[in-house]
């Protein structure tokens, strides 16, 4: 075993779990989410932190922004407290209570904006917020992960090798698209080192990334509001579009079998499932990426009265939550919580899209 001074120096990045007892098809799945950031987000914090330390843009004194409301942003605190910087992150009321705690337990400074822009919604308030922060005070540096190479790069320099090493007949690889910087640092590394295998590219349904029409998603991870900067389609053989109902239901299956995964597990497990079972695919070797654990969505996706508020009453039994309904007839208590907010900005503007460029 390691023995290990940084958090982010242990990084579980060779666990590969045989789906095929699971599902009734052959897919390996890369666990990303046993460290302590608990998600795949902490390579591309830690790159974006040692590429800025490199390139002199931070020292002793600086002050990293980022908005993030989600595993980013608990991989920057934790990276931030272990170096000893100072970090703030911007969030919006769609962060859940348990990850806003989660930063602010280790050291984060936590802006919380309250009220949507009225043009680009949640996100372009936040972005407004960080260059409200960096214009304030030449301390404050923003990684911004929607452009900086060091989201994809950490994945071409990790992710990829770690699974190409696994598997040499490997044949496809299924990759979530959130900022993409897992997509594109992968499909950049098998491009280069093994162009026979195909990439496809896992998206949640309402994304505008791949074209598709705005829509309310609840499930944070994948999909975005607006096109993101990194992607570059040329570089991936396929797209698959997940409904959030397919994700429940995947995640609800694993879950059955013991492996309780995060909600963008659920996307991409299902949607490599449909894209093999479409291209009567069934003796290729196929890898999929498990971003994060399923502790983090006990609110959501495992919450029977969650699935049931937005999904009805048959999503429950179709996700195979037996019994759920009989409790549901418990005295239910008072919400600790704010009521789950839509993850997406609805729409993408041109002027939103400057931010990010
Ligand atoms: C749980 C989860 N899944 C998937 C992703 C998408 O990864 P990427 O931003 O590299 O596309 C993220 C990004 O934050 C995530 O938190």
């Amino acid at each position: 075993m390691p023995i290990i001074k940084d958090p982010h120096l242990f990084n579980e990045q060779s666990l590969f779990v045989d789906l095929e007892g699971v599902l009734d098809c052959r897919l390996y799945l890369k666990i990303e989410g046993f460290n302590f950031a608990g998600s795949i987000k902490l390579k591309p914090a830690r790159e974006m932190v040692e590429r800025a330390e490199r390139e002199g843009l931070i020292g002793p004194g600086s002050i990293l922004v980022e908005s993030s409301s989600g595993n980013l942003g608990v991989a920057l605190s934790m990276i931030a407290a272990s170096k000893g910087y100072r970090f703030v992150c911007v969030i919006d009321p769609r962060c859940n209570p348990a990850t806003r705690q989660l930063m602010e337990s280790l050291g984060a400074q936590v802006d919380l904006v309250t009220e949507p822009d009225p043009v680009d919604g949640f996100l372009g308030a936040r972005l407004n917020h960080v260059q409200d922060l960096c214009a304030s005070d030449e301390r404050y540096i923003w990684l911004n992960q929607y452009t900086n190479p060091g989201n994809w790069g950490a994945h071409y320099r990790w992710t990829a090798p770690g699974i190409s090493n696994q598997f040499p007949e490997l044949d496809v690889l299924f990759v979530g698209a959130g900022t993409t910087g897992t997509l594109m640092g992968c499909a950049r590394y098998f491009r280069e080192h093994r162009p026979d295998v195909r990439i496809v590219a896992v998206d949640a349904a309402g994304s505008v990334s791949f074209g598709g029409q705005p829509a309310v998603r609840l499930i944070p991870g994948l999909g975005m509001s607006v096109r993101p900067p990194q992607l570059d389609e040329s570089l991936i053989d396929d797209v698959v579009m997940v409904e959030e109902l397919d994700t429940v239901r995947a995640c609800h299956r694993l879950a059955a079998a013991g492996f309780m995964l995060g909600g963008s597990t659920g996307t991409v497990v299902h949607g490599a499932m449909s894209w093999l079972t479409d291209h009567g695919a069934q003796d290729l070797t196929a890898v999929a990426i498990s971003p994060d654990m399923g502790r983090p969505y006990l609110d959501t996706i495992y919450n029977p009265d969650w699935v049931h508020d937005h999904f009805g009453a048959a999503a429950l039994a179709s996700a195979g939550l037996t019994g759920a309904p009989d409790r549901r007839s418990d005295p239910v208590p008072e919400p600790q919580h704010p009521a789950p907010v839509p993850v997406a900005d609805y729409v993408g503007t041109a002027a939103l899209g400057n931010f990010l460029k």
